[in-house]
């Protein structure tokens, strides 16, 4: 297995091996990019079919964790840590803790924090010997979810105006692909605006509740895809606008929470060749760490001002959308050049 000349690798600062005898811990621990501050990403728990997927899938979420902390203009940079394992079998207090000393070995370099597979339970424990824990059950800044979700709303809205020229998203139709924890918010904060909804979901009672509580039209999981409407919400899985969907859309734009949502970057540039507007994921998903990141302020946890800190996503991406749309490029480049730039330029201000 690679690593420096690994294809995701992309100047990591540092990536760690753990093993613990006992507990049974095997877990890699990535740190991207620490230009701009200490790095800030979750951990994921997940029975990875082999090591190099493990390793694939921690190099690439922290790599993306460091561009949306950059976009969100948080002075942090970005990390992620995987255990491998089966969260429901493996997962125990030792490991937990096992982890936690792994977290602690970076001094404040690496903070880390709940993600699929880990829970604010399981980093009360990883943060008994630790402090570089965040999301914990009490005291902390809670279930990210809401913050997404509004953040996404945000994010849409700008999208709308920008494509559609139109300044609400009342009577504007949004399909949304997984009613989540923040797809079924998001549904919410969209039915209040007087959005029309089409939503689908691999869960029946999600799709039930989502049609009883917001009137929306119910699609299943293939046909949400080519569902006719002005946004397309990715709000479930990665890698959705693939070979396979990307001629079947039938949106104008797409905005949604789910990370990685193109499959290879070249699936971005067969958006923009076909007019739909696409919302950088990391961008407009960015609540989440918007909201986590405010626990690390000096005065402690404050959602009012978390609350405040999302109207960066709105102004970040109508930069991401002007910038492309004067250069004739597709956003997902743009906004990646633009990362690249910001955490660039905290570099050099740093070696000075
Ligand atoms: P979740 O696990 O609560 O919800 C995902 C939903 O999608 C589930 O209801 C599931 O049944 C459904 N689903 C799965 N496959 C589907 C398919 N093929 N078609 C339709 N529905 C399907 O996850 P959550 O927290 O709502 O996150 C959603 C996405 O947003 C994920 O990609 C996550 O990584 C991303 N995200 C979440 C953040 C948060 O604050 N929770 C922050 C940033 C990104």
């Amino acid at each position: 297995m690679e690593l420096f000349s690994h294809p995701e690798f992309d100047h990591h600062e540092e990536v760690r091996f753990f093993h613990d005898r006992e507990s049974g811990l095997r877990a890699i621990i990535a740190v991207h990019d620490t230009g701009l501050g200490p790095a800030i990403g979750g951990c994921r728990m997940w029975p990875y079919a082999s090591e190099a997927e493990a390793l694939r899938d921690v190099l690439r979420l922290s790599r993306g964790m460091t561009y949306k902390a950059a976009m969100a203009g948080l002075a942090h940079g970005g990390g992620k840590s995987v255990i491998l394992g089966d969260p429901r079998r493996d997962k125990s207090p030792a490991l937990l803790r096992a982890f936690g000393r792994a977290v602690a070995g970076f001094d404040g370099r690496y903070y880390t924090g709940e993600d699929v597979g880990t829970t604010p339970a399981d980093m009360d424990i990883a943060g008994g010997v630790t402090q570089y824990v965040l999301g914990r059950s009490s005291g902390g800044s809670g279930d990210p979810s809401p913050m997404t979700a509004r953040g996404v709303l945000m994010g849409m809205r700008v999208a709308v105006r920008h494509r559609l020229g139109r300044d609400d998203l009342g009577g504007v139709t949004v399909a949304i692909q997984g009613l989540g924890h923040v797809g079924m918010r998001l549904a919410g904060l969209l039915a209040e605006e007087g959005a029309r909804l089409v939503v689908a979901d691999l869960d029946p009672a999600r799709v039930e509740a989502a049609a009883r509580r917001f009137d929306a039209r119910v699609a299943d999981a293939e046909e949400i895809l080519e569902t006719p409407c002005e946004v397309f919400a990715p709000c479930a899985l990665g890698a959705v606008i693939d070979d396979r969907s990307l001629p079947r859309l039938r949106c104008a734009v797409v905005a949604g929470s789910a990370n990685n949502q193109l499959a290879a970057p070249r699936h971005g540039d067969g958006l923009h060749r076909r007019h739909i507007l696409y919302a950088p994921d990391y961008v407009i998903n960015a609540g989440g760490v918007i909201n986590i990141a405010e626990e690390l302020h000096p005065e402690g946890y404050r959602q009012e001002r978390a609350l405040q800190r999302l109207g960066v996503i709105a102004e970040r991406l109508s930069e991401v959308f002007t910038r492309a749309e004067r250069r004739g490029e597709p956003p997902h480049r743009v906004a990646d050049a633009m990362a690249r730039e910001i955490v660039g330029t905290a570099r050099r201000a740093r070696a000075a």
